[in-house]
């Protein structure tokens, strides 16, 4: 599967049309949320680094894991010279380092916090179907030529990455043969960890004043109230299937049309306007 990933030559920073950048386009409220994407792609390489020691004697996997980490990183470096582009005051790497000083992943932890490496690849399923639904969204919302080719580009990473970990997944589950409800669970587990620190707290790192206080409850809506809005019926009930199916359940059946509605109507009530980020 590494040579998945090396066959096709990734695009680089260097293809993207950052010529067409039109400042007139360019919507205030998705420069704060893209701000806060680039913290979270750009801290992929620690990710590795915890994938790397949960599956210590994998190299084939440590060796997709780096490949995966960095293209997110990459992730993370055009979202932030977008955001640059759009506000020329963005410092990235001060936003950055407040970040990393604030959230930190378990780096050296020696089994997945999700109970076994089949769970652990369940949970990098649910990831990548939030980040390619999203990124999908974020495209179909944003009216910025550069900021969607950057989302074309960003959204076919992750689903590609989805597909690579499910790979995996398939390999584990022959040897612990974890059963679906636990896959659930740990589906439903990672799902509700985006409520978390990460992604409040990179909204907090890339757009809060310098001595603003972190809270958690504020910066958290603040995010989610403008990143929830850009969501569609057709992304969400994408998304939905992607994660049933990592969940080993039915993709595209009766349970995928209920929970797109409550998937739908959830997100609906958390984005109705933009909270203000706190002072
Ligand atoms: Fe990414
Ligand atoms: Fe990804």
């Amino acid at each position: 599967m590494q040579q998945e990933l090396a066959r096709r030559r990734h695009w680089t920073l260097a293809d993207i049309p950052w010529g067409q950048f039109d400042a007139a386009k360019v919507d205030p409220d998705i420069v704060k949320v893209v701000k806060a994407a680039a913290m979270v792609e750009h801290n992929g390489l620690d990710y590795a680094r915890y994938l790397c020691s949960v599956f210590h004697d994998d190299p084939e996997f440590q060796a997709v894991a780096q490949d995966w980490a960095e293209e997110e990183v990459q992730h993370g470096k055009a979202l932030a010279e977008w955001a640059r582009l759009a506000d020329p005051a963005f410092d990235f790497e001060a936003c950055f380092k407040r970040f990393t000083d604030g959230y930190k992943i378990a780096v050296g932890a020696k089994d997945s916090i999700r109970g076994s490496r089949s769970g652990e690849l369940v949970a990098r399923c649910i990831v990548e179907t939030g980040t390619s639904s999203y990124y999908g969204a974020l495209m179909e919302a944003s009216e910025e030529p550069v900021l969607k080719a950057i989302c074309r580009n960003i959204a076919a990473d992750e689903h590609r990455h989805y597909k690579l970990f499910y790979g995996h997944l398939g390999r584990y589950l022959e040897r612990e043969r974890i059963g679906r409800l636990r896959r659930l669970w740990v589906a439903l587990g990672r799902l509700k960890e985006s409520e978390d620190d990460e992604l409040a707290y990179a909204f907090f790192a890339a757009n809060a004043a310098a001595d603003a206080r972190y809270d958690r409850k504020r910066y958290g809506a603040a995010y989610s109230s403008r990143a929830f809005g850009y969501y569609r019926e057709r992304h969400v009930q994408r998304g939905v299937a992607m994660a049933l199916k990592a969940a080993g359940l039915t993709p595209n059946g009766r349970l995928n049309a209920w929970l797109t509605r409550l998937g739908c109507w959830l997100l609906a009530r958390h984005s109705r306007k933009p909270a203000p980020v706190p002072a």
